[in-house]
């Protein structure tokens, strides 16, 4: 029998030798199964950041970093999520999963109160025909330390093949820059389970809140199932609206506060249909934050175009023109600032006191500019400069 074994290796196998059929088998780690999906980074914070990326078999998720610091799992699973902790500030990581083969990037820490940064604001890709990654394509070029996304990734959530193809065609952009989105109404198509498992901490609602550098974000979600909303139609909870007056109870008044929501408190679409435009609801809940401490910006998505706005001193965005179907503004409402039928996207310039901002399309022509802070002292001026705040 061994002889045939033999003769069949030799002929069919090329095997150099019969004995290394037979000899038993090196005792060998077993290897790492290769990264199916990400990474992504989540969760930026002074000192910390976490990596998230999906794996086809069960394991023990580790990430070295910073040369030698080891972060790992206590049990095998497939999704995964790594944070590694006592970051230096501002300064550049270089991280590598242990994978087969292995999967290696690097980010930017938060910055300090002082060191200026750009900050990426997107969404609305919506997988459509390719333009999703030109977008994607273009804003990863920005170089952005931190990505905003307002929402609405793929245009049904249920459906594990259109999020393989989201994450592949954000892979450069969410290798190296911690990513921060806000629940669209597509995300709930599939009761939010997709959006949860990708993005949200475990028991934390979707709304939260995070601080990075001078800037404290409120990450709101217009579409909150507990208050009874569907793909169609948006809600906020008053357990929401009270959690926003309260987070910014307490932060400090130089800090930039920006809010992130999909559903924006206003948006003018030239062809107005239901479930569109800006949210009553939301409204509520800017009001209730500006209550707190004042807003220098409120960024949203749903409507597929770009609009920059103000409305009794609230500054408001729509930023979503990042490759669902276009549509168009209406230019000549009275709060409408600037507006575009584009894909696009948004990168913000922090230093200190000042913020600026552009409107890019995907080949990097400026659509827009503007100013969301600015005072006498240089770039890199102590926060207490800017004043002014309530
Ligand atoms: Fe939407």
């Amino acid at each position: 029998m061994r002889s045939v074994v033999a003769a069949l290796c030799l002929a069919l196998c090329g095997c150099d030798s019969v004995h290394a059929l037979f000899a038993p088998r090196a005792r060998r780690a077993p290897a790492s199964p290769g990264v199916a999906m990400g990474p992504w980074l989540l969760g930026p914070a002074a000192g910390e950041m976490t990596v998230a990326w999906t794996t086809a078999e069960p394991v023990k998720g580790r990430v070295w970093y910073l040369e030698d610091r080891l972060a790992q799992e206590d049990t095998a699973r497939t999704d995964h999520r790594v944070t590694l902790r006592s970051l230096p500030l501002d300064a550049v990581v270089r991280y590598r999963i242990e994978a087969s083969p292995p999967v290696a990037g690097t980010f930017r820490t938060a910055p300090t109160p002082h060191s200026p940064f750009r900050v990426l604001v997107y969404g609305d890709n919506r997988t459509n025909n390719g333009d999703h990654a030109l977008v994607a394509r273009a804003a990863a070029a920005e170089g952005a330390q931190l990505a905003l996304h307002t929402g609405d990734m793929v245009v049904n959530a249920a459906d594990n093949e259109l999020w393989a193809r989201w994450f592949s065609e954000e892979a450069d952009l969410l290798l190296r820059t911690p990513f921060v989105p806000t629940l669209g109404n597509h995300e709930i198509t599939d009761n939010g389970v997709s959006y949860a498992r990708w993005f949200q901490p475990p028991s934390r609602p979707a709304y939260h809140s995070l601080d990075y550098g001078p800037v404290h974000l409120v990450v709101l979600d217009s579409f909150e199932m507990a208050a009874g909303a569907d793909p169609h139609s948006g809600a906020v909870s008053d357990a929401q609206l009270a959690w926003v007056e309260e987070d910014l109870r307490g932060v400090p008044a130089e800090k930039h506060v920006w809010m992130l929501v999909h559903q924006g408190p206003f948006a003018h679409p030239a062809h107005m249909r239901p479930g569109r435009g800006g949210s009553e609801r939301v409204r509520l809940a800017v009001q209730a934050a500006a209550r707190r401490h004042s807003i220098e910006a409120v960024f949203a998505g749903h409507e597929h175009f770009y609009e920059r706005g103000e409305v009794d001193g609230l500054r408001y965005f729509v930023i979503g023109g990042g490759g669902a179907p276009l549509e168009d503004p209406d230019p000549t409402f009275p709060t409408v600032e600037a507006a575009h039928k584009a894909l696009s996207f948004v990168t913000v310039d922090v230093c200190g006191c000042h913020v600026t901002g552009k409107a890019k399309d995907i080949a990097g022509r400026v659509l827009d500019s503007f100013t969301l802070s600015s005072c006498k002292e240089p770039c890199g001026a102590p926060l207490a400069a800017k004043g002014g705040a309530p």
